[in-house]
């Protein structure tokens, strides 16, 4: 009997809904190419059925995007940022809830590297959990009352296209240099901070090809220039690569440390404490040329050079055992740490920018002040 009722409720709810959506998405009939007319799939079923523990060529990824933004649109918007060297659209999403207020923002970037394949599958996990949980869960809540998400799931497009259909370990993009004799840019050696100075090659057959000039490619100069015309509301760049386990901070092209070093530091061991906290996996925290190695150019210092705060180059599973080649059934432990270790980032960012001990130790004075004030006035 209870079976029965809860039937019916069912029935209720989803009889409306579905020929709502007929109605929504009319003339989305396809012809399957069989002859058989077939209906497309509902938006927000293709979201929950993707799976977000694979691997996904790029067209799956394009796909995805659309569906996401189809199903959100309240909160989920995509934006063309520039043309890869092979003209693809670059789109990046943000995840931004209405309101009146001017917010602040958390750019990510996956995939500069084309063949680190967890870090794409970070940036599309990432935006699942914040789409999934921000209705219920406070803490993501309350960032998005303050914070934007901006994500671009795949920076280097070419590359990763390259990776999936001729070279799997392919790292560099797919621009032509030496007379169409060489291919590929080390985009994390191309960004405009001090330029080819260390940890970077001219030679274009090098992995660390450092490209004819600061932001010669447009991969690089779409990401760039987005980047500055919003870098004042930019509260945190995160870039996502693989592998080796580390949390990186600035700087790479020199040993000496930021003005901010301290507090990146002590932000990065919190962060790799929440994540070791949820599967017992060990990351690393510095500088890049002090626990990795030098390089000029990266994104990483770039951002931080341009005024944005709080700046991480995360290097993902493993320690080496698959190194780039991360086997699928580690796509989920590794998002669920590393999305621990970014949502503690954010909380200490969040922390410091709408402080409550600040309104706390804030309001006492004004009391304190008008009580006085009052006082003035009538004596
Ligand atoms: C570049 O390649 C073209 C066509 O293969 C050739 O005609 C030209 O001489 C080459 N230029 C140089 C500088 O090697
Ligand atoms: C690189 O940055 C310097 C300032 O640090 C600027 O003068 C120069 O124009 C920039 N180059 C490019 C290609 O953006
Ligand atoms: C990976 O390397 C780090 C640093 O050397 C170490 O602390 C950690 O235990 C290693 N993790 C695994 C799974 O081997
Ligand atoms: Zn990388």
């Amino acid at each position: 009997m209870k079976k029965l009722l809860w039937t019916v409720c069912l029935l209720g709810f989803l009889v409306p809904q579905n020929f709502g959506l007929q109605v929504q998405y009319d003339g989305t009939l396809t012809n399957n190419g069989h002859g058989e007319l077939e209906e497309k799939e509902d938006p927000r079923s293709y979201l929950e059925n993707y799976d977000y523990k694979k691997y996904h060529p790029i067209e799956e990824i394009y796909k995805w995007m659309s569906q996401i933004r189809e199903s959100y649109n309240k909160v989920v918007t995509q934006h063309f940022l520039g043309m890869t060297y092979e003209a693809r659209p670059m789109n990046y999403l943000k995840i931004s809830e209405p309101a009146s207020t001017q917010k602040k923002i958390i750019w990510m970037d996956c995939g500069i590297h084309a063949r680190e394949w967890i870090a794409p599958a970070f940036c599309q996990w990432f935006v699942k959990e914040i789409l999934q949980n921000y209705k219920t869960d406070s803490r993501i809540s309350r960032f998005l009352r303050k914070l934007d998400f901006y994500i671009l799931p795949v920076l280097n497009i070419d590359g990763y296209v390259y990776t999936w259909t001729h070279d799997r370990l392919w790292r560099k993009s797919r621009s032509s240099h030496n007379n169409g004799t060489c291919f590929g840019t080390d985009l994390n050696r191309n960004f405009n901070v001090s330029w080819c100075n260390t940890g970077a090659s001219k030679n274009c057959p090098d992995l660390t090809f450092c490209g004819t000039g600061p932001v010669s490619e447009p991969e690089t100069k779409a990401v760039s220039s987005f980047i500055e015309s919003k870098k004042d509301d930019i509260l945190c760049y995160l870039t996502m690569h693989s592998y080796g386990q580390l949390i990186l901070t600035p700087y790479g092209y020199t040993q000496n440390r930021p003005s901010t070093y301290d507090e990146l530091i002590r932000v990065g061991q919190k962060a790799a404490e929440a994540l070791k906290a949820k599967h017992g996996n060990n990351y690393r925290v510095g500088s890049s040329s002090e626990i990795l190695y030098s390089t000029s150019g990266s994104s990483r210092d770039w951002a931080y050079d341009i005024g944005i705060p709080f700046s991480y180059t995360f290097e993902l599973r493993d320690n080496g055992t698959y190194g780039f080649l991360l086997p699928e059934d580690q796509i989920q432990p590794t998002c669920e740490e590393t999305m621990a270790a970014v949502l503690s980032i954010l909380d200490d960012i969040f922390e410091k920018e709408w402080s409550t001990d600040r309104a706390v130790m804030l309001a006492p004075a004004t009391m304190g002040l008008s009580v006085f004030l009052t006082f003035m006035l009538f004596f």
